[in-house]
């Protein structure tokens, strides 16, 4: 008998102990709780304090200042245009462009800004005006001659 209840008081001494464990590992502070559920922005509001931040962009991504129709074919055209990658005509190859000018230049203006193919719209130059790539264009024009 003496055993048994040994026993009993054992095992409610371990549900106790497992219970009082559990709680102790899920539970969850106030600040535990906010800081995971706090939301991943703020609304700022005239009036608020707002936070300062750095406002200056970083280098690469400042607009470039005045730039010349070949700095940009040597930043972003060159990659396919030196090689012919995909089948891009190559700077200097007369035939190749002179298939491409069959269209008309408007046209070869255009697919250069809007993309064909595996050319990609201005040709990655996202920040180039729609002027720069036909400036650049005229480049590749002018040299494949
Ligand atoms: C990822 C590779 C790639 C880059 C970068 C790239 N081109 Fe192209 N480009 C091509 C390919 C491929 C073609 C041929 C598309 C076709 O005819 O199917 C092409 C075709 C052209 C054509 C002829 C369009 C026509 O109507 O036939 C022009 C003009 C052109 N690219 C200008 C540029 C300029 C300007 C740049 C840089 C600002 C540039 N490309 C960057 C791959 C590229």
């Amino acid at each position: 008998m003496k055993t048994i209840k040994l026993i009993g008081i054992f095992t409610l001494s371990l549900v106790i102990a497992a219970f009082a464990g559990d709680a102790a590992a899920t539970h969850l502070s106030k600040k535990k709780v906010d800081s995971r559920i706090k939301p991943v922005y703020k609304v700022y509001v005239e009036g608020d304090k707002v936070p300062q931040v750095a406002n200056e962009l970083p280098k690469a991504a400042k607009p470039a200042g005045p730039r010349s129709a070949e700095d940009i074919y040597n930043t972003y055209c060159t990659a396919c245009h030196g090689t012919g990658v995909a089948g891009a005509p190559k700077l200097g190859d007369a035939a190749a462009w002179s298939e491409h000018l069959a269209k008309g230049i408007d046209a070869v203006y255009a697919n250069a800004i809007n993309g064909l193919n595996a050319m990609p719209a201005k040709g990655t130059c996202a920040d180039c005006s729609d002027d720069e790539i036909k400036q650049v264009v005229d480049y590749l024009v002018e040299n494949s001659k």
